[in-house]
């Protein structure tokens, strides 16, 4: 393969996205829109990235600066053909330099990889054929197909725009001529921009040979210029991850019903319920099943655990044969161990839990280690925050704790304790036995319920 420089343009507002953050920064699976572009550039191992970024300031390299990128200032957007004028002191003068779009998403590595192949010393376009191509530059050829030129749509005649074939707008070109090329691009048209797509005439005209290159999906060739495509280009998106899933063994309940915001890993035989959304770096082992509307971000789920319907998962690492929700979260920094169970109304942050214990009901588990075969009734609160700073409660291994347990941390109850319902445990307690706090109780009989009064009712 030849060297190849890779040139990302977004420097762009993206007026029609009508917001306040660059158009390139919007997530698209979770991820900014660049990061996608960043990522496709990075497979083709090419000799430098650089990124052209402008309107809104440092958001661009701050949300995806990385050892590898090059960043460029455009100081006014006065077109991609001036976008990328920008990064030629970067670009030495050898090769082929590829030129992405940072609103193009979906482009993939084998189709980029298909326009650098050709290599030598000429300009090689991206192309689609789109049923609907409003809004792209379309391209022009002859009789005899060969390529005329790329017009704008804002430019083009009614036939011009009748043209479904049209610029993705990744182009390959030779290094060395970038720079006397770019040199001879004028405004003069409907958006008075400097086109980068004018350097194909010029190429046309300079006997630099012209190819293009079909995408291997159409899907792959489609723009974000407005959150409307921005939604379409999700769904897209979903619907490939969801398929490759499934060819990857997962079975999916419904796979227009299910949402991946980053990396989801699965074994064998794993089964997703409707509705659930993964974040971020997600493991599911073999066997995993994970009822409708979780949502897991950053967690790693070991053999056979059940998640059940509506809970939370995030930043934690979960062991084989556990059972848990519904209705549970499970926050940051918590590990359970083998066969947990953790059910509904139940949350933990940040709590470390032996294997086969239980937090079935209704209970609080935050800054703790608990042992194994622990089981925490319903209703128990580990009492981690004096309002300052956060304690730890350390729970050891064969305690049963009752209803209705406040655990004041620091504090430790040790092996083989049991504690009564209702019980405040603010001191350590000692192996085995019973903790209770004294109570008493009374019965006080003929005592009568105050009653409402009426209006216009006697008084007694
Ligand atoms: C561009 C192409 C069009 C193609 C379409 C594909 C041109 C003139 N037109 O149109 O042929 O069909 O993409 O999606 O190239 N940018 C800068 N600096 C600028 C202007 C733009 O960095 O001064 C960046 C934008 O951030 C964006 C990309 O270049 O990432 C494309 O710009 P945009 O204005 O969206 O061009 P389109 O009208 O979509
Ligand atoms: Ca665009």
């Amino acid at each position: 393969m030849p060297q190849v420089n890779v040139v990302i343009l977004a420097a762009g507002q993206g007026k029609r996205m009508r917001s306040r953050l660059p158009k390139v920064l919007h997530p698209l699976a979770g991820r900014p829109l660049i990061a996608h572009v960043i990522a496709a550039a990075r497979a083709l191992k090419p000799a430098r990235i650089c990124v052209v970024y402008g309107h809104g300031g440092e958001q661009v390299p701050q949300a995806v600066k990385a050892a590898d990128l090059t960043f460029v200032k455009q100081q006014s957007q006065l077109g991609t053909g001036h976008a990328l004028a920008q990064a030629l002191p970067h670009l030495g003068s050898a090769g082929l330099t590829l030129v992405l779009y940072g609103d193009v998403p979906l482009i993939g590595e084998e189709t980029l990889a298909a326009m650098i192949a050709g290599g030598g010393d000429r300009l090689t376009l991206l192309t689609a054929e789109l049923d609907d191509p409003t809004g792209y530059g379309r391209i022009v050829r002859n009789r005899r197909g060969t390529l005329q030129a790329i017009v704008e749509e804002k430019d083009a005649s009614s036939t011009q725009r009748a043209i479904r074939e049209v610029n993705t707008g990744a182009v390959a070109l030779p290094t060395a001529r970038l720079a006397g090329w770019l040199a001879k691009i004028r405004s003069r048209n409907a958006q008075r921009e400097y086109y980068l797509t004018d350097v194909t005439a010029l190429a046309l005209a300079d006997r630099v040979a012209v190819t293009t290159v079909r995408a291997r999906t159409s899907w792959e060739a489609l723009g974000v210029n407005s959150r409307e495509q921005l939604a379409r280009l999700e769904r897209i998106y979903q619907r490939e991850s969801a398929a490759r899933l499934m060819d990857a063994g997962v079975t999916l309940a419904d796979p227009l019903r299910l949402d991946v915001r980053g990396a989801l890993s699965c074994g064998a035989d794993v089964r997703i319920d409707v509705n659930c959304v993964f974040e971020g770096q997600v493991k599911l082992a073999d066997q995993v099943v994970v009822g409708a509307n979780c949502v897991i971000g950053d967690a790693e789920i070991g053999r056979g655990t059940r998640i059940e319907p509506f809970t939370l998962i995030d930043g934690a690492r979960i062991g084989a044969g556990c059972r848990i929700g519904p209705y549970a979260r499970i926050r940051p920094g918590t590990r359970l161990a083998e066969e947990v169970h953790v059910g509904n109304f139940v949350e933990m942050k940040a709590a470390e839990i032996g294997a086969r214990s239980k937090a079935n009901h209704l209970s609080y588990v935050g800054d703790a280690a608990v042992g194994r075969d622990v089981n925490i009734g319903a209703g128990t609160i580990t009492c981690n925050y004096d309002g300052a700073n956060k304690h730890r409660t350390v729970i050891e291994d064969d305690v049963h704790i009752g209803s209705d347990v406040q655990l004041v941390a620091p504090v430790t109850v040790a092996k083989g304790a049991t504690v009564g319902a209702g019980t405040t445990v603010w001191k350590n307690t000692p192996p085995g036995g019973l903790v209770i706090n004294a109570k008493t109780q009374e019965h006080r009989p003929g005592w009568k319920r105050p009653r409402k009064k009426r209006t216009g009712e006697a008084e007694d």
